[in-house]
């Protein structure tokens, strides 16, 4: 399936993907990012993200601005040779623009293309025990915390590890399935 990039206005807010040869907009994701999230990241990771990844980093801005608001950085790979993950990296949204339902509009992007791209059978992410806004963020979407991983940050907090199955088989098992293939209306 051809990947194609994002550009979507909802309302007075512009959704689109990262552009690699803009180093703008590298500055202010990572800035954005240092501000926002206690976990502190190199250069070398959005090097990491961006060049294997561009398509799947999706921004957002007012329509008539170029100043970045939020950003999610996701990733998508073969895991143990069985099944294809996709991988929830950073999502942040500027203080002042939270509460308006665009980190949910993020995350369902970012689902809806990592299946519609490269057919992931799941999606995962850590997040840390203590973020119930994102905790209660990605459970709307039907993640399932699989895992508590303990001192995993370098703060010395607890993490979640959060999975979203895709994957048909997983139906038989997973009574969430038709919560995550068909977002429910009123999400977003
Ligand atoms: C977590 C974060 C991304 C949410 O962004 P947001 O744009 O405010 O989220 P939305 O407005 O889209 O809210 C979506 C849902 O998340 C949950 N949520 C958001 N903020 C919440 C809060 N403060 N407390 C509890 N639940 C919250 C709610 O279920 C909400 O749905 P509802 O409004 O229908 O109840 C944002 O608070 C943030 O950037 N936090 C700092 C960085 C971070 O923690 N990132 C996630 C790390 S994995």
């Amino acid at each position: 399936m051809p990947v194609a990039n994002v550009d979507l206005i909802d309302g007075d807010l512009r959704y689109y993907s990262y552009n690699p040869a803009s180093k703008d907009q590298l500055d202010q994701i990572s800035e954005l990012i240092s501000a926002n999230l206690s976990e502190p990241y190199s250069i070398y990771v959005y090097w990491y993200f961006f060049h294997q990844w561009p398509q799947y980093c999706f921004l957002v801005s007012e329509k008539s601005s170029e100043k970045i608001l939020g950003v999610i950085i996701c990733k998508v790979g073969p895991h143990r040779d069985v099944r294809m993950r996709g991988y929830i990296g950073m999502l942040v949204i500027e203080p002042e623009y939270r509460g308006r339902g665009i980190a949910k509009k993020l995350v369902k992007l970012s689902i809806e293309k990592m299946m519609e791209w490269d057919h992931v059978d799941e999606i995962m992410l850590e997040t840390e025990t203590s973020n119930a806004a994102a905790l209660q963020l990605y459970e709307l979407f039907g993640f399932l915390r699989t895992k508590r991983m303990h001192r995993y940050y370098l703060n010395g907090s607890d993490a979640y590890r959060l999975i979203l199955p895709v994957l048909d088989r997983l139906a038989t098992r997973i009574g969430f399935l038709d919560r995550i293939v068909d977002v429910p209306a009123g999400v977003v």
